[in-house]
């Protein structure tokens, strides 16, 4: 007779990853990525990098070998569902057959977004959101699998969405920052050119470095830590630990620079490979959709006082973290060895020039938006494998301790 008395989270799901060509110059090889993918005529995503040049250089590569655009550049930070939907619109009357998306996580999320409706004839974007309850997994089923391809060129080394198979959308209405979760929404190559990711101004490049940091930390403390993710986000906290503050100093260090565009993607790998994230993201997500802040620096403003909460409840966990940063913790005992966890993050904020906490005067953020921002994490993909269980008083005082 089989046991079945199980525990939480017994089956952990891989998605597939894209095809990456990664390395200098990787952008020169976009048309041929569509044409390998099917597409003829592609719709180009992005927030329109102005300054760099890079929207005009992939149109003029797209155009000169065969393969026709039409663009939509009006993608913000903290991508909204109005923007999905005009996106789409552009790449129905064009009648694209693709999607190129160019910049960071904010276009790659839009251009997922636009495949998943497109797939789903037309339907409203935020239909596609995944939530604790109803549960997700059983929406999921009733979604028609993304058939058209899109081919990601990455600007900036940080997100990792040019790997994962999810999108954060901000549901204007709601203000609240949604993981659409659908079948086959995951890139068909991601094209991560070091070229275009040290064009980066000095902020983007601390803010979504520490992005990074995040999925590699938060990704290995969830209780929805996937196996094969174990090896991944330890180096990926390695490499943004010995690469992120050389690269933000001097964007033209082209080790530094190559080095954080690996652990931008190995953190995603992490996610995909079917780890989650936490509390860190979960609130991150929220302070987002509340006052439009970039999310890598929501992240790093919030992670000691996420982290400190759920301390108690992985200890053990921070010891191989804190080794991968370049601490021995010979002779220590778990919990000195988790201090050490902590201060590593505070000397890297620093170093970063980022503060920790002052969300008001940060941000913005006011006592009045605290309840609604734990409210929706209660109900948010992200809270699922918080190491520490939820509760939403508690969650509200870590807010306020850092307000
Ligand atoms: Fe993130």
């Amino acid at each position: 007779m089989i046991n079945k008395d199980i525990f939480e989270f017994p089956i952990m799901y891989t998605n597939i990853i894209p095809r990456i060509a990664v390395g200098w110059g990787a952008h020169e090889t976009v048309a041929d990525e569509c044409q390998d993918a099917g597409i003829k005529k592609a719709l180009i995503v992005t927030s329109g990098l102005k300054g760099t040049g890079i929207v005009d250089e992939i149109k003029q590569i797209l155009n000169h070998n065969g393969v026709a655009t039409e663009i939509y550049d009006k993608v913000t930070s903290n991508p909204k569902d109005y923007q999905v939907m005009e996106a789409y619109k552009v790449l129905k009357d064009g009648e694209c057959d693709g999607v190129v998306s160019i910049g960071g996580g904010s276009s790659h999320d839009c251009g997922k977004g636009v495949r998943v409706v497109a797939a789903n004839d037309g339907r409203d974007i935020l239909d596609f959101a995944a939530f604790i309850d109803p549960p997700w997994m059983d929406e999921f089923k009733k979604y028609k699998p993304c058939t058209i391809p899109q081919i990601i060129v990455n600007t900036t080394s940080g997100t990792g969405a040019e790997v994962s198979p999810i999108a954060a959308i901000t549901n204007t209405k709601a203000r609240a920052k949604q993981l659409i979760i659908a079948p086959k929404a995951g890139a068909t190559t991601a094209i991560i050119d070091p070229l275009l990711v040290r064009l980066m101004p000095r902020n983007i490049t601390a803010w979504t470095g520490f992005d990074t940091m995040a999925h590699g930390f938060e990704a290995f403390l969830t209780k929805v830590h996937s196996p094969y993710a174990y090896g991944i986000l330890l180096r990926t906290i390695q490499l943004v630990s010995e690469n992120l503050r050389d690269f933000t100093y001097n964007r033209m260090n082209n080790t530094a620079c190559e080095r954080m565009c690996w652990a931008a993607t190995m953190g995603g790998i992490g996610i995909a490979f079917g780890s989650g994230a936490g509390i860190v993201h979960g609130l991150a997500h929220q302070i987002g959709a509340v006052t439009d802040c970039h999310h890598g620096l929501a992240n790093a403003i919030i992670t000691l006082a996420g982290e400190r909460y759920n301390q108690p409840a992985c200890l053990e966990k921070f010891i191989p973290m804190v080794q991968a940063m370049g601490v021995d913790t010979r002779g220590l005992t778990e919990g000195q060895a988790s201090e050490k966890w902590f201060e590593e993050m505070e000397r890297l904020l620093r170093d970063l020039e980022i503060a920790s906490g002052q969300l008001n005067k940060q941000l913005g953020l006011q006592e009045k938006d605290l309840e609604h921002i734990v409210k929706v994490y209660s109900n948010d993909f992200c809270r699922q494998g918080n190491p520490k269980e939820f509760d939403f008083e508690e969650t509200l005082q870590v807010l306020r301790s850092v307000l």
